[in-house]
């Protein structure tokens, strides 16, 4: 058996969470592969609502979620998480299990984000402040903790941790209160024991012998293609691999088992956070387009920036990712407008390319504009496709053709149910 994955394709909060879920009943077992608590991953059935930072999206339907070695962990977030999913009902301690080599998120490495965001003034990333981007520096500087740790020699690994990161904290001239530093390590090492609970897996053995044994995984993604740290709009990204390769190395599952990868996109398009964001709306229309799609991070509230669908950006990711289908998320959205534009190319100086730059500075870039008659016919209660306005599907066939990728479902809503498949 291979894997599949869902991931992405623009700056994040597509919808992964909805379609994981939905999609969940088809698969035996559903991994997180990288990201952490910067992710809000928002699903929605039989009247609830429910927003997954670290816990894979396949927890309502499956009994088999693993967080993969790719993720990293907060454990005070991880247990807040955790408990109010228990609380609503989730036998999570059974059907949750954490890979061993998943990298610990430690207090001061959220001092470290926010230091670190201070230092960059103006050019701030506009972080979610959740220690994301220190704790993967630790990773990649062979610094880290991981959950394995905890089991052995923990309080001195921690202490030369804490060490380490009171010092470069002094050195951006952040150094924290020691009494506030002190309570919030009480309730971090509380939650490492909490974490102790679970079942802490060699989470690429566990992969594997499900796919040795004719079980099926699907891959959930957090953040998107354009926050990818080697193939996004550097150096505003997030600092893991959100693409499809980042399956493989957050999960241990090698190149060659990885089947269908499912790109998700919004009809539009959005970002929370610094950095270019080429056909960013500013008047009335992004103004629309953030109150009819609820525009608001899911877990900061913060408000996110409107624009029209990129399909440079998208042809780009669908290559970067090997995309064999896609989904397009929040069309009910766009109901109301007389026309939807896409944009089909970038004019750079005076030279138009539909090739995603090296540089993408917003100021220079002038989006070339392909405009569509829209569908004005509301889409939150269609079932199934045949009942779709000729207007949409030439939206569709649009899309089909110009990134030369099969939509294979389409979202019309927030709920589990508001999910048609072509
Ligand atoms: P994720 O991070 O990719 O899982 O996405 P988020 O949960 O951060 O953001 C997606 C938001 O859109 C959530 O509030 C969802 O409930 C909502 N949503 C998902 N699909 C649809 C849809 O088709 N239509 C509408 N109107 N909302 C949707
Ligand atoms: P989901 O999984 C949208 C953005 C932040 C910031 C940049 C770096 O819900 O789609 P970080 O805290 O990761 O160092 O922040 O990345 N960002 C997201 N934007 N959705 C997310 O996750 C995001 N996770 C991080 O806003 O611009
Ligand atoms: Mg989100």
């Amino acid at each position: 058996m291979k894997v599949d994955v869902l991931l992405g394709l623009q700056w994040g909060d597509e919808g992964k969470g909805k379609v994981v879920d939905v999609l969940t009943p088809r698969y035996d077992a559903v991994a997180r592969f990288q990201g952490g608590p910067n992710a809000g991953h928002t699903l929605e059935f039989d009247g609830k609502k429910y927003v997954l930072r670290s816990i894979p999206s396949g927890v309502f339907q499956n009994d088999t979620n693993l967080i993969g070695n790719g993720v990293v962990i907060d454990p005070v977030l991880f247990r807040e998480e955790a408990e109010a999913l228990c609380k609503s009902g989730l036998d999570l301690k059974k059907t949750l299990k954490i890979s061993k080599k998943a990298h610990l998120i430690l207090p001061t490495h959220r001092l470290l984000d926010a230091a670190s965001e201070r230092a960059k003034g103006d050019a701030k990333i506009g972080t979610t402040g959740k220690g994301i981007g220190p704790t993967y520096t630790d990773k990649t500087s062979r610094n880290g903790l991981r959950v394995g740790d905890i089991f052995d020699n923990f309080d001195e690994k921690y202490a030369a941790a804490r060490q380490r990161h009171l010092d470069r904290l002094e050195a951006l001239g952040s150094t924290p209160d020691e009494y506030e530093l002190i309570d919030l390590e009480g309730h971090w090492l509380d939650a490492i024991q909490y974490i102790k609970e679970y079942d802490i897996v060699d989470g690429e053995f566990l992969v594997n012998d499900l796919l040795r044994e004719g079980k099926s995984v699907l891959c959930e993604g957090a953040q998107g293609t354009m926050l990818d740290v080697d193939f996004g709009s550097y150096p505003f990204v997030t600092s893991s691999n959100t693409i499809c390769a980042g399956a493989c190395t957050g999960l241990g599952i090698a190149p060659n088992k990885i089947g269908d990868v499912f790109g998700i996109f919004k009809a539009y398009c959005t970002r929370v956070g610094s950095g270019p964001f080429p056909t960013e709306l500013f008047d009335e229309t992004g103004k629309l387009i953030r109150n009819l799609g609820h525009e608001y991070g899911a877990v900061t509230g913060r408000e996110r920036r409107c624009g029209w669908i990129d399909l440079v950006a998208l042809k780009y990711a669908i290559m970067i990712n090997g995309v064999t289908k896609l989904i397009m998320m929040k069309s009910d959205v766009l109901d109301g407008f007389d026309t939807i534009k896409a944009c089909v190319a970038y004019d750079i100086d005076g030279k138009v390319t539909d090739r995603f730059p090296y540089s993408i500075d917003s100021d220079l870039i002038k989006p070339v504009y392909k405009e569509l008659p829209g569908w004005k016919t509301p889409m939150s209660a269609m079932t199934a496709e045949a009942q779709f306005p000729k207007e949409f599907n030439d939206y569709i066939a649009f899309l089909e053709k110009e990134l030369a990728t099969p939509i294979a479902i389409v979202s019309v809503g927030p709920d589990r149910t508001q999910t048609i498949e072509r």
